[in-house]
């Protein structure tokens, strides 16, 4: 008879060979999550295994879940005020120390890892003696807390040094949260065994424990050594100084505590014994929790997962109707990546360019992809073949006879989107989605060129697409309900993040990129030190350095495009407001012939197409000695200029939805993750929205008009409202 250890979130089973098989199975949802119920039922069930651990031989911990584990409770984390820290330290210790007595019980414990583990669940997993994966179909395991602003504070840090040594657990694990399949969490050294089927999983199980009648951790055994040796030992002191280095590179000096915390606690925890290294373990834990940073990065977390999940941004009521064969027109560099992701999701691709060359040259990049996959056991050549045979490439338009999705990739050019839509609309199926990937074009101008225009609708990839999450839909003035459902569900099944946003020159992700160009640009027209502005950038947490953004998208782009929106001001009979960044790029331009990356000289040199220096051209005719722009006046107009622009997006009925907007900032335009996003950076401001319209009002004084609040952010701040859908 099985029986139960109250509280219910762990199921106790005793068999006829006195092993207990835990099962993790929270009643309440449908995964496992660290929170105050498993917390209890841990204990209990740590309380009775010490009480019949004569007569235990040994104890499995598996779950009824698809996943192991899925980790911390993020909605419990994210409301923690810092007023709480105690309460945080001690329940990160009670879990640590319920978790350490199963592990010193002196009888075999083996995680039979029957789903992914990560975070909370590969805490547990490393807390056992032996740990067996079942390979199942999207199986991860690895500690991604450092993803969320966090550490692992269930013992993760400390067992990871001590299993791998300080170095390993470091780069392999820790500090950028790799999740890694079963195979290659195998190679990586943090499971034993990976199995097929899950009677195997049982059998290792039960193996591991007739063998092995009493077990303990190796960090256990006395004598024991930490691999590559602690922080005191002179091989690991040599490389020591390298760690802070590297981790400015990675965070480039923004504010990411977390990766600095998870440091200190490997490093200092390393030099003492177990019990002391979890409470330092605990202390930088609860540091993270409450902070801002955490909660701004769980916060972005919960936007992904809502803008994909609920569907918020889907209208409602209208039947899922899934696509099966996509028509691709244009097998250039968006193409040919649009072309791969569809196949990927296991659609059927016909991949259309003037010529069939052309056509199998965007082919070819999807074979370029595959081939590095399986170089890096990321996927199978069966798998690889399976892929590309739904690839085929064309010049024909009456090859795409059948088609129910047409999705538009070539140059960016009106006329000739016209034009290739006209050649298609007849051939392909009668009801067929019309998608256009333009990054600047009006969908609804787009949209004239078709017949079905309630049928045609924006998807804006964004580059590398087999990279790049996420996907903006632009709603055309004509675009039907029924038309943006399809386009949304399109966009998930490929496994992307959709968000939507309504027809407006440069949509919501190309008009918000400007802030901050321009005022990388502008700074330098002022007289800032080249360097200072590229640092400021890198400070501020952007993942590109502003200049040589600037630089890869070429000079010309935003000119071009800045004169395209005057004329639009104007021909609507409004006065254009001219942006000092203008003049710069003009002078680059036009007097120095400087043109960005691909021209060969842009705010940098290039040789071989390679960066190498800073233009000192620059200094020479831009850098003034008397100016001093303070840096934090510098980063923050960066951050200040985007996030203006979004709150004026929402004014304008351009951005309907927060979510949207926060994790499109993050996914598309690498607004720094440490914020949340666009909006969730001005909720999270020092002293909330009045502190962020105080200081906007600080820098339009000192640098223009175009730093002043709008009114929508003004009047929320004076409701004492923030940014939220709800
Ligand atoms: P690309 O120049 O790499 O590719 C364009 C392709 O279209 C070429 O292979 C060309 O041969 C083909 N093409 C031209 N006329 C055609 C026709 N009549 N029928 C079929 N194919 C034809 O350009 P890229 O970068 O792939 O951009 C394509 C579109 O995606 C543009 O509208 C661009 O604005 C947009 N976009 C580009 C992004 C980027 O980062 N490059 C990001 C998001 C959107």
């Amino acid at each position: 008879m099985p029986e139960s250890a109250a509280p219910t979130t762990i199921r106790w089973e005793r068999d006829a060979d006195d092993i207990v098989t835990l099962t993790l199975d929270d009643p309440d949802q449908s995964a496992n999550t660290m929170n105050p119920a498993f917390s209890a039922s841990l204990e209990a069930v740590a309380d009775r295994l010490e009480a019949e651990a004569e007569s235990v031989r040994g104890v499995i911990i598996t779950s009824a879940k698809k996943t192991f584990f899925a980790g911390g409770d993020l909605r419990h984390l994210i409301a923690v005020r810092p007023e709480q820290a105690q309460e945080v330290f001690d329940r990160s210790m009670r879990m640590k120390r319920n978790l350490r007595r199963i592990e010193k019980l002196g009888k075999p414990v083996v995680a039979a890892v029957n789903g992914s583990a990560l975070g909370g669940g590969l805490e547990i997993a490393l807390a056992c003696h032996h740990r067996v994966v079942l390979d199942t179909p999207g199986c991860r395991l690895g500690l991604p807390e450092v993803t969320l602003g966090l550490l692992p504070g269930g013992g993760g840090v400390a067992r990871t040094v001590r299993l791998l040594g300080i170095t390993d657990a470091l780069l392999n694990v820790l500090l950028q949260g790799q999740q890694y399949n079963p195979a290659r969490a195998l190679e990586k050294g943090l499971v034993h065994e990976v199995v097929t089927s899950a009677e195997e999983l049982t059998a290792r199980a039960r193996a591991f424990i007739d063998a092995h009648p009493q077990a303990q951790q190796p960090w256990d055994v006395k004598g024991y050594r930490i691999p590559g040796g602690t922080p005191a030992h002179p091989k690991f002191a040599a490389n020591l100084p390298a760690f802070p280095a590297n981790l400015r590179k990675q965070t480039g000096g923004a504010p990411y505590p977390a990766p600095r915390n998870i440091l200190a606690a490997a490093v200092e925890g390393a030099q003492v014994d177990f019990e002391t290294a979890q409470v330092i373990e605990a202390r930088y834990f609860t540091e993270l929790v409450i902070g801002q940073t955490a909660k701004n990065m769980i916060q972005a977390f919960f936007f992904d997962l809502q803008a994909v999940n609920s569907g918020a941004s889907r209208p409602a009521g209208i039947a899922e109707r899934p696509a099966s064969r996509v028509a691709v027109l244009g097998a250039g560099m968006m193409g040919a990546g649009i072309a791969y992701s569809c196949a990927k999701a296991g659609l059927e691709v016909m991949l259309k360019d003037v010529s069939v060359e052309a056509a199998e040259r965007g082919k070819d990049y999807s074979a370029g992809l595959l081939d590095k996959a399986v170089a890096r056991g990321r996927t199978t050549p069966q798998q690889r073949e399976a892929l590309l045979a739904r690839i085929t490439p064309t010049a024909e338009a009456k090859d795409l006879a059948g088609c129910d999705v047409v999705i538009e990739a070539v140059f960016e050019n009106q006329e000739l989107k016209h034009r290739v839509f006209q050649e298609v609309q007849d051939v392909v199926a009668p009801d067929a989605l019309l998608c256009s990937n333009t990054s600047t074009l009006p969908i609804t101008s787009l949209a004239e060129g078709v017949e079905r225009q309630g049928d045609f609708i924006g998807l804006h990839f964004f580059s590398p697409v087999d990279k790049m999450r996420l996907v903006e839909i632009i709603r055309g003035e004509r675009t039907t309900d029924e038309t943006l459902a399809r386009a949304f569900d399109l966009v998930r099944r490929i496994g992307k993040t959709p968000i939507v946003v309504n027809d407006s020159r440069g949509f919501f992700t190309s008009r918000v990129i400007g802030g901050l160009i321009n005022e990388g640009v502008a700074l330098v027209g002022e007289g800032a030190d080249p360097s200072s502005v590229e640092q400021a950038a890198a400070q501020a947490g952007f993942p590109a350095k502003v200049l040589s953004l600037v630089d890869e998208l070429t000079l010309t782009l935003p000119r071009a495009i800045r004169a395209e929106s005057r004329a639009a001001v104007e021909a609507a009979g409004g006065t254009w407001q001219p942006h000092p960044a203008e003049a710069v790029l003009d002078r680059m331009i036009d007097e120095f012939g400087r043109t960005g990356r691909s021209g060969g000289a842009g705010f940098y040199d290039y040789e071989d197409g390679r960066r190498t220096r800073l233009w000192p051209g620059l200094r020479e005719h831009f850098t003034r000695q008397d100016v001093d722009i303070p840096q934090a006046d510098m980063r923050e107009r960066m951050l200040f200029a985007q996030s203006l622009d979004t709150v004026r997006l929402l004014s304008e009925g351009v951005l309907t939805s927060v979510a949207d907007a926060n994790i499109g900032s993050i996914l598309g335009i690498g607004f720094p993750a440490w914020t949340g996003g666009v909006l969730q950076y001005i909720n999270g401001y020092p002293g909330g929205l009045p502190g962020f319209v105080a200081r906007a009002e600080e820098l339009a004084a000192r640098y223009g008009d175009r730093f002043a609040p709008p009114e929508l952010l003004v009047a929320k701040a004076e409701a004492g409202e923030i940014f939220t859908d709800a």
